[in-house]
């Protein structure tokens, strides 16, 4: 597994867990030695114990030398970052490209070289020619094997998959990866075998798709408000019917993460070269990006319009629960924005609030959500963390200057929150 970041270190940690021999494989000797000592370099549920297990079964090692990983290896997985790259939103490559010709030079024996990590459609093609390039002797064949694993539930999304997609020209590497794939098939998660062009396709597909539900459930949710409709009982209603279904479509504050905002960026650009170009998901991602900033509008306005002089608190700065990830976080333009019109911002995150230190200057990070509300004119749930749902919401008012509650997530009811005293905004519901 070359790259010991999110997607190759829990691949890589439930492959061993199936009880095949796994070397994760990182350039960055730190994160190697960490992982080795059985600190996770990442706060994903579970994935400490499943690495703690392993490691002790001698299944899953950590090295910082791909030769001898790639030499013994029936099977090697590029894991590597893609980034949108600097300037025009294309998927960066270049990590993906310096791995297949470290790679090359170690083959030995027929080797399945599979890319995990999401690349646009023919890169798969590319590492194949770098690697015929360097090693004409080497026998190997390229599959796309994309990953479908959501932050925060990612064990959960690799043992019970929907769907194991591989894209595979070659029969002795579709065997290959079937074998691999076992442990999940016996228990009847379905794999689909497609050229590998497809495969690299379906993975933007699938998230420029998903992106599009949340933007459009987020569309309607304004038009909630502007008409006096409940946008959750919109949703159910639309999502009983199973040619759409009820996922996906809880309005928000905007998508953010590690993966929507830079794949529909790349589908994008991918389709704008091909002369094919995606308007739909052109659209969504414009229509997000603006969402983000909105929000704080919503938040000014609840406090009457004027935000200078404010303390505004923050409940939640992760893109979503269960992650320390502040990737394109709502968070992010929702902090600036209110700093730019002249508030003093306050913040609480369950685990986020190291990272957000690095992207957030000037805000107060408070130890508890009811510490975060001291002081505070208005209190904004950003991210609906479990730990959000069940706060006591009297003696959050009790710390607050002024009872004005802006739940961005829909995790309160109104009528709970202006029993509680509060003035009480939400996303998409009557006010
Ligand atoms: C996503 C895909 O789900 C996964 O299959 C892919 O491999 C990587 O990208 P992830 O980014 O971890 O996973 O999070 P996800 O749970 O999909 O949420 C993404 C964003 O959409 C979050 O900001 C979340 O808050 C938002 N979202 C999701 C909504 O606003 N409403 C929804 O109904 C669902």
């Amino acid at each position: 597994m070359i790259g010991a970041g999110y997607v190759g270190l829990v691949s890589g940690a439930c492959f061993a867990d199936f009880g095949h021999s796994v070397v994760c494989v990182d350039t960055d000797a730190r994160k190697i030695e960490a992982l080795r000592a059985g600190r996770m370099p990442i706060y994903e549920p579970g994935l400490e114990e499943l690495v703690r297990r392993t490691t002790a079964a001698g299944d899953l090692a950590f090295s910082t030398e791909l030769g001898p990983a790639v030499a013994g290896a029936e099977a090697v997985f590029i894991a590597v970052g893609t980034p949108a790259r600097r300037g025009d939103g294309h998927a960066d490559l270049s990590y993906v490209y310096a791995a297949a010709r470290e790679i090359a030079a170690h083959l030995t024996g027929f080797t399945v070289v599979v890319t995990k990590s999401t690349v646009p459609v023919g890169a798969g093609d590319e590492v194949e020619r770098i690697i015929r390039a360097a090693r004409p002797d080497a026998d190997f064949a390229v599959v796309s094997n994309p990953e479908f694993l959501r932050e925060g539930a990612a064990i959960g999304d690799f043992k019970r998959p929907d769907r194991i997609v591989i894209g595979a020209d070659d029969p002795r590497a579709r065997d290959a990866m079937a074998l691999i794939y076992r442990p999940l098939t016996l228990n009847q998660a379905p794999l689909m075998v497609t050229s590998r062009r497809s495969s690299e396709l379906i993975k933007y597909a699938a998230n420029a798709f998903l992106a599009m539900k949340i933007t459009f459930i987020n569309e309607m949710a304004d038009l909630c408000e502007a008409v006096g409709a409940d946008v959750q009982e919109v949703a159910r209603g639309v999502g009983m019917d199973k040619r759409i279904g009820g996922k996906f479509l809880h309005a928000g504050p905007g998508y953010g993460g590690s993966c929507f905002p830079k794949d529909t960026l790349a589908l994008i650009k991918t389709a704008q070269d091909h002369g094919a170009p995606a308007r739909l998901v052109e659209t969504t991602a414009a229509v997000n990006d603006q969402r983000k900033r909105a929000m704080a509008r919503k938040i000014v306005k609840a406090c009457g319009g004027d935000v200078r002089g404010k303390t505004i608190a923050l409940l939640g700065l992760a893109f979503k629960p269960n992650t320390d990830d502040m990737r394109d976080a709502p968070s992010i333009a929702i902090v600036t924005a209110l700093q730019d019109q002249g508030a003093r911002v306050r913040a609480h995150d369950p685990v986020a609030m190291e990272h957000a230190k690095q992207t957030l200057a000037d805000v107060v990070y408070c130890e508890t959500p009811y510490r975060c509300a001291e002081g505070a004119d208005a209190l904004a749930i950003v991210t609906e963390w479990d730990a959000y749902r069940a706060l006591d919401l009297e003696r959050l008012g009790r710390a607050m200057r002024e009872r004005r509650l802006i739940d961005l997530r829909n995790i309160y009811r109104p009528h709970e929150a202006r029993a509680a005293g509060f003035a009480y905004s939400s996303v998409g519901r009557p006010g």
